[in-house]
């Protein structure tokens, strides 16, 4: 998501730059809109198959598809389960992890998916997919066997 940036901003900078030279050497032949066209063409990054309209950031994290569990995990789950925080099993913690891999990873999953007890729903990752929360668990459970 951030190597884009710098390309947007090129892009932003370069419109301007050029909408400068043509207002001053070449007095004024562009009109507002067609600079505001040419700096959003530079600045967008269209996905084969879509219309190219959405904002860039969209278009961006579509892009760069599902994160895995191990990074959904750091990013979000670990502040818990890595601490131990209002009473979440921690990763690795067999003992406190045994019991609960009972109940099958379907119900993990809805669990956390929810929400249980202290477990918020989705461990607060509002933008995460079933997905990217199923391989988080997985990655949570496979390594507190
Ligand atoms: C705010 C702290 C917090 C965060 C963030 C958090 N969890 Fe939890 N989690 C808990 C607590 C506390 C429990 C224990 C709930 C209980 O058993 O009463 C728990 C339990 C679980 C369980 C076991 C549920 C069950 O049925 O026994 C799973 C699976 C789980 N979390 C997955 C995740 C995943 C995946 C994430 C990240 C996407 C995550 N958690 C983020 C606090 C958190």
């Amino acid at each position: 998501m951030i190597t884009f940036k710098p390309v947007a901003l090129f892009g932003l900078l370069a419109g301007i730059i050029m909408s400068l030279g043509s207002l001053t050497v070449v007095a004024n032949h562009d009109s507002g809109s067609s600079i505001a066209k040419r700096i959003s063409a530079v600045g967008r990054i269209c996905v084969e198959g879509q219309s190219c309209k959405a904002p860039v950031a969209e278009v961006i994290e579509v892009a760069a598809g599902p994160r895995t569990g191990e990074s959904v995990y750091a990013s979000g789950c670990a502040a818990c389960h890595d601490s131990g925080a209002a009473g979440a099993p921690m990763l690795g913690d067999v003992a406190a992890w045994s019991p609960r891999l009972d109940k099958g990873i379907d119900k993990l999953f809805s669990n956390a998916w929810f929400g249980y007890n202290s477990m918020p729903a989705k461990g607060m990752c509002k933008r995460c997919s079933e997905d990217e929360i199923r391989d988080a668990i997985i990655h949570l459970v496979d390594n507190s066997k």
